[in-house]
């Protein structure tokens, strides 16, 4: 993957729900070794959750720390979606603005903003329905004026083709956050083993 802020993995349409999980898991222990190799800090579970959503989204990036990486776990469906990030930062250094100042004044939840990011947008060809797929995206909102290793993110969509009465689209997502190596953990392991075996999907609207 050569793409800007993130990659996708492909597990195809044999794995199962559990092995998807555990793979995500396994992505978020690369990512933390790489991180603590290349910065001060390190890379920790924020939240976890799994979620049944038929929901198209605007461009935008999740509530989370100013420099977070997010991982989700696709599970088969036959519903049809179109997913595709925004390189924001690069939008807003060619306006000399900092990514925050960026999403203040062309705010891509309104359509003029939405317009001014199309030049800064990649859709996520390979993304494939029917099977188990791993989508990491760089979630960041860090200043670029700052360190030069701090973590520079992408905004994020999912455009839902056709809602399905009884289809589900399971998405399970793993949050991760950049903190101090000395930092307290903030999910237990009793969390992630929920998060890895449990077979509980909450229903998501928006
Ligand atoms: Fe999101």
């Amino acid at each position: 993957m050569n793409e800007p802020g993130f990659a996708l993995l492909d597990l195809g349409a044999d794995s199962d729900s559990k092995e998807l999980r555990r793979t995500m898991a396994e992505v978020k222990n690369q990512l933390d070794d790489f991180h603590r190799m290349h910065t001060s800090r390190r890379l920790d579970y924020f939240w976890l959750g799994r979620f049944d959503q038929q929901t198209t989204t605007k461009f935008h990036r999740d509530n989370a720390p100013d420099e977070s990486i997010l991982i989700l776990g696709y599970e088969p469906t036959r519903v049809q979606s179109r997913l595709s990030v925004a390189d924001y930062v690069r939008a807003a250094a060619d306006r000399g603005l900092s990514p925050r100042e960026y999403l203040n004044q062309c705010n891509p939840m309104f359509s003029q903003g939405e317009r001014e990011l199309l030049p800064y947008v990649t859709n996520i060809e390979d993304y494939q329905p029917e099977h188990f797929q791993i989508l990491v995206i760089n979630n960041s909102e860090a200043d670029t004026s700052q360190k030069s290793d701090r973590l520079l993110g992408v905004l994020h969509k999912a455009e839902i083709a056709k809602r399905m009465l009884g289809e589900r689209r399971i998405i399970n997502s793993i949050m991760l956050a950049s903190v101090s190596k000395d930092a307290s953990v903030s999910i237990s392991e009793r969390d992630l083993q929920t998060f890895l075996e449990s077979d509980q999907v909450a229903q998501k609207n928006y």
